[in-house]
């Protein structure tokens, strides 16, 4: 695996140091609140993990799955595969999120969980990739681990070809294996 990758982007001690950094700061804000934490299957799943083991305050885990389809027209269609089945009317909701790219994944999820009326809703995502942006996308991430260049990267959840997620750090993948 490791000879497919070009470059270690975030070592695994700096992921570890971000999750502490991120976990405090959501066990702070949130202390009393007994927030929901919501996972968006599968890239999260490391993440997640990392995360709700350093928040220190009572908490829920909930998890749901989407698809998307990307077909012949220029809009991809996103559809729910498995809802939460926490109900969250009147919680405080965090989404917890592997990257934030196109954005089209996360603002579907924000409206989808917003519609279910919870007390507030925030999102933490571990990487922000903001010159994918697509135009049009307003949502902006409340909480961020890693601001990245515009590459693909696999490991910590990360996938290529459902491949890759096991790494414990984040690298850049060769682009010779994909082009
Ligand atoms: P979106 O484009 O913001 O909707 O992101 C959709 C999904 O694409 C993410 O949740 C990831 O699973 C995947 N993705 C986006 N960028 C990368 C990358 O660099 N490596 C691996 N997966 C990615
Ligand atoms: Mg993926």
């Amino acid at each position: 695996m490791i000879n497919d990758i070009k470059e270690i982007l975030i070592s695994e001690e700096q992921i570890q140091a971000k999750v502490k950094e991120l976990a405090a700061q959501i066990s702070r804000e949130y202390a009393g609140k007994d927030p929901v934490f919501i996972g968006v299957l599968k890239g999260v799943v490391i993440f997640f993990a990392d995360m709700v083991r350093n928040v220190d305050i009572p908490c829920q885990i909930d998890f749901m799955s989407i698809s998307s389809y990307s077909g012949t027209t220029t809009t991809g269609r996103t559809e729910i595969r498995k809802d939460v089945s926490v109900d969250i009317k009147d919680r405080h909701v965090i989404i917890l999120e592997d990257i934030f790219d196109t954005g089209t994944s996360l603002t579907f999820t924000v409206n989808h969980l917003l519609n279910k009326q919870p007390a507030s809703l925030k999102v933490c995502t571990f990487l922000d990739k903001p010159d994918r942006r697509r135009p049009g996308v307003t949502l902006k991430p409340d909480y961020v681990g890693y601001t990245i260049p515009n590459e693909f990267v696999v490991g910590y959840g990360l996938d290529f070809n459902e491949h890759y997620r096991n790494l414990p750090y984040v690298g850049i993948l060769k682009p010779e294996l994909y082009e």
